[in-house]
C-alpha cells in the first residue's frame, strides 16, 4: 500500500487542487477498485479544502454517518486501534470486508470516474469544520498509525493525505509514515526559501521520498523592469539547495530520498491554469465532457498532472 502526503510549507500553494487533479490518474496507475480503493483523507482540520470540493453540503451534517477526520484525530476514538489489533497478522482482505466499510464516503464519481466501475474506488474521510478537533497530540498520531494499519490489512491501494500547511504537529507522523511526500511550492522566494529551511529541520526522521515541485507556474514570458524573468535560474537554485540538503542529511544518517523528476519537468512544474483562478475543477472530468473545449494551459496542466501521478506511483504499480 502506498502512503502519500501532499505538503507545503506555505498555505495556498495549491495542494488541495493538486490532489483533486491527480487522483483520477492515480486510480488508473495504481489499479484502484472498490476492493482495493484509494483512501483520501483531508487532514487540514483547521482550514478544510478538499472537504468543500468533494462533499458540498455533506460536511455540515451534525450527525455524520461516515468517518470524519474529526473522529480520526479524537484521542478518545479507539475504533481503529481495535481493528488494527484484531487484524494484525491476518492475510490481506478486500476493503469491502472491513466491518465499517459503509462509513467511508465514496467520491470516485466526483473525479469524472465511471460511477459504476470506479465510483467506490476513491473513499473520502472529510473534515467537519463546524466541529472542533478535540486535541492534536501524540495519541492522535497513534490513531493515524492505526488507521494506516487497518487500511493496509484491508487491501487499500493507497492512503493519501492532504496535510495542513507548515509544521503543524500532525504532520510529524504523516511525514514518517509516508512513502512519498509531494512538496508543493509556488515559485516565489518565501515558498522556496521557507520550504528548504523547513525540510532542513524536519527531514531527518523521514524514511520516504520527497517529490519537490513548483505549482501554478506561469507559462507566458514575464518581463519585469525590462528584464525577462528566468525560470531556469529559479529551478537551478532550488535543485542546488536541495542537493546540498540531501548531502547534509546523508551525512547525518537520514534515509530520506529526493526525486527531482517534477523539478526537471519541461514546463518547470504544474502550469498555471487560468480557469482555476476563478473556479476549481478536475481536468480529467472536463476531458470527458465533449462540449468542453480544452485550452492550451489546460492541456499542458493535464499532462503535468498525469506525469506527477506517474512519479508518485513509481514502484507501486
Ligand atoms: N494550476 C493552477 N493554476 C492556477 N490557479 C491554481 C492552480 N492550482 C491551484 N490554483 C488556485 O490556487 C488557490 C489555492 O489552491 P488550493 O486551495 O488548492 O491550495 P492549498 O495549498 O490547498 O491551500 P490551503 O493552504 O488553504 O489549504 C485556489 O484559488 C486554486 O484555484
Ligand atoms: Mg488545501
Amino acid at each position: 500500500m502506498l502512503v502519500t502526503s501532499y505538503f507545503s510549507y506555505k498555505g495556498g500553494s495549491g495542494r488541495s487542487s493538486l490532489i483533486y487533479n491527480t487522483i483520477p490518474f492515480l486510480v488508473e496507475k495504481l489499479n484502484a477498485s472498490k476492493e482495493h480503493p484509494i483512501i483520501l483523507v483531508d487532514l487540514d482540520a483547521d482550514s478544510a479544502g478538499l472537504s468543500y470540493l468533494l462533499t458540498e453540503n455533506e460536511i455540515k451534517k451534525e450527525d455524520p454517518n461516515f468517518f470524519t477526520t474529526n473522529m480520526l484525530l479524537n484521542t478518545k476514538e479507539t475504533i481503529f486501534s481495535k481493528y488494527a489489533a484484531a487484524s494484525r497478522g491476518t492475510p490481506i482482505k478486500p476493503f469491502t470486508e472491513f466491518g465499517l466499510y459503509e462509513k467511508f464516503l465514496p467520491v470516485g464519481a466526483e473525479f469524472g470516474l465511471n460511477h459504476i466501475t470506479h465510483g467506490k474506488s476513491v473513499l473520502f474521510v472529510p473534515v467537519q469544520p463546524t466541529k472542533t478537533i478535540s486535541k492534536f497530540d501524540g495519541t492522535s498520531n497513534l490513531t493515524i498509525s492505526n488507521f494506516l494499519k487497518v487500511c493496509e490489512n484491508y487491501g487499500a491501494a493507497a492512503v493519501i493525505f492532504d496535510m495542513p500547511a507548515g509544521g503543524q504537529i500532525i504532520g510529524k507522523t504523516v511525514f514518517e509514515e509516508s512513502d512519498k511526500i509531494v512538496v508543493v511550492m509556488r515559485i516565489t522566494r518565501q515558498h522556496r526559501k521557507g520550504t528548504i529551511d523547513f525540510l532542513k529541520g524536519k527531514a531527518l526522521g523521514v524514511a520516504g521520498e520527497f517529490i519537490p515541485l513548483f505549482n501554478v507556474v506561469p507559462q507566458e514570458k514575464i518581463v519585469i523592469n525590462g528584464r525577462e524573468f528566468n525560470l531556469e535560474n529559479v529551478r537551478k537554485e532550488v535543485r542546488d539547495d536541495l542537493e546540498k540538503l540531501r548531502l547534509e542529511l546523508d551525512s547525518q544518517g537520514s534515509e530520506c530520498r529526493f526525486d527531482f523528476d517534477m523539478l526537471n519537468y519541461d514546463k518547470y512544474g504544474i502550469p498555471e491554469v487560468k480557469r482555476f483562478k476563478f473556479s476549481e475543477g478536475v481536468l480529467c472530468e472536463l476531458k470527458n465532457d465533449r462540449e468542453y473545449i480544452f485550452s492550451n494551459d489546460e492541456e499542458e496542466a493535464y499532462k503535468a498532472y498525469e506525469y506527477l501521478a506517474e512519479v508518485i506511483a513509481k514502484d507501486f504499480n
